[in-house]
């Protein structure tokens, strides 16, 4: 199959309701906990994408069984010391920062040496960032400067540690707190505000944790050696991949679009708090509590006299996969917008921040960078024509969709590469889209 689409036409507007797939960090949490509980846990609404086989595919090869069945996935774990690994196996983390980071956590006590590759894009990023703290633990680890493959043998003398995380990333905080599930006595994290999920799901499933909750980070308590048993979880909407349909809502004329069962967990909501400054007015209704995860439907109409944000860094760690899709409302908003400290987004499956800005210049707006803070310089008639080519932006699944939105909502003849990126986090994607009304070819 070509691996490029081609959009020639802006969307029509559409009236339409929509759900999208399963959230991904919750997914990934939800099957990395399942393998450390006792017994057969039912995962429901599991995202089915590459990320998340690879998780599935990483665990069986490390003992535990699990089983896809009609309405959910069934895995069976044997408790915190339940994985089972004879030899030195390697596991492929693919795409998913989150998977590598995270399971590297879980495997501080693991009785035999493990190597963790993954795929281009996931063996440029760092890694350092949780081999750091995981060796405090009592871990063994080596890596190629500070880049995968990584290479861990876990300890059975583990240690409790005290560990501040600096950086605002639910991944380091994460990838501590399955350490010190395996990790006798009590380990403190004082953490920069970040999403989190895992707290929550710690939470849930009665792991002893004590969260408190400052300003700017979050004090962080566990106690380590507690098993817990299997559970029943149905995993929400993701919200970042509702983003791609909020702007193209937004940014098109005359629609409407209603999305069902969103995760809208407050550590996640800079893209609605962002958008909404910017005059977007999206409603959320029906919010409930589900194992402390707040699940809302979301109803967002399209919007003429969009302003530019001079945007708060205090929103950027609860938009931090969002911020492509939220540069194309800029572009087109009155004003000028700016967004600083951006420094993480070039660390993410592509160096997103330097991907933006020669996109946004590809489609004439003016943006101005001064280190890791941007100014860009939006116009309300913005309006394309002509041919467009987008490729060698390392198969990022966020840039590809973000790309797709442009050409939708801001016209041109498109042939975007890389088609299937979006399987590592969104396979649905492009169905979506087509049911919005969308020409791709
Ligand atoms: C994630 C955390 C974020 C985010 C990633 C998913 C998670 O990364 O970019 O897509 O599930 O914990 P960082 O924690 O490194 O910022």
């Amino acid at each position: 199959m070509k691996n490029y689409i081609q959009i020639s036409n802006k969307i029509k507007k559409f009236n339409n309701i929509i759900e999208v797939s399963g959230d991904k960090s919750i997914s990934i949490r939800c099957v990395l906990l399942a393998s450390q509980a006792i017994g057969t846990s039912k995962i429901y609404n599991l995202l089915e994408s590459e990320d998340v086989m690879n998780a599935l595919k990483s665990i069986k090869k490390l003992g535990i069984s699990y089983k896809k069945l009609k309405k959910y996935y069934e895995i069976t774990g044997f408790g915190l010391s339940g994985f089972n690994t004879k030899k030195k196996i390697k596991i492929d983390a693919g795409n998913s920062g989150t998977f590598a980071r995270l399971i590297l956590g879980l495997l501080v006590n693991s009785n035999n040496q493990i190597t963790l590759i993954g795929d281009n894009s996931l063996s440029k990023r760092d890694f350092s960032r949780v081999t750091k703290p995981l060796e405090m633990f009592g871990a063994e680890i080596k890596s190629h400067n500070t880049n995968l493959p990584v290479k861990i043998r876990g300890s059975n003398f583990l240690r409790p540690i005290e560990y501040s995380e600096k950086l605002g990333s639910a991944q380091c905080k994460s990838a501590v707190m399955l350490a010190a599930l395996k990790a006798p006595g009590v380990t403190k994290i004082k953490a920069k505000k970040s999403r989190n999920h895992t707290e929550l799901l710690f939470k849930s499933l009665k792991i002893p944790i004590k969260v408190k909750n400052k300003k700017n980070s979050d004090l962080i308590e566990i106690e380590g050696h507690s098993n817990f048993k299997s559970f029943k979880y149905i995993v929400p909407g993701d919200i970042s991949s509702c983003s791609f349909f909020i702007v193209l809502t937004l940014l098109s004329e005359n629609s409407k679009l209603k999305i069902r069962n969103v995760n809208t967990n407050n550590s996640r909501l800079g893209i609605l708090k962002i958008l909404n400054r910017m005059n977007a007015n999206i409603i959320t209704t029906n919010k409930r509590n589900y194992k402390g995860e707040s699940i809302s439907d979301l109803i967002i109409k399209s919007k003429k006299n969009l302003k530019s944000i001079n945007c708060p860094k205090n929103l950027n760690s609860s938009a931090i996969d969002e911020f492509l899709i939220l540069f194309l409302v800029a572009a087109k908003a009155k004003g000028i917008s700016t967004f600083n400290d951006l420094g993480e987004l070039n660390k993410k499956e592509s160096p997103r921040l330097n991907i933006a800005i020669s996109f946004l210049k590809k489609i004439g707006i003016r943006v101005l960078r001064k280190k890791n803070n941007i100014k860009i310089y939006g116009n309300p008639k913005l309006y394309l024509k002509g041919n467009f080519t987008m490729k060698n932006f390392r198969k990022d699944h966020r840039v590809f969709m973000m790309t797709c939105i442009a050409a939708l909502a801001f016209g041109g003849r498109w042939k975007i590469y890389d088609r299937d990126s979006i399987n590592s986090s969104f396979p649905k994607f492009l169905n979506i889209i087509k049911k919005l009304g969308a020409k791709i070819n």
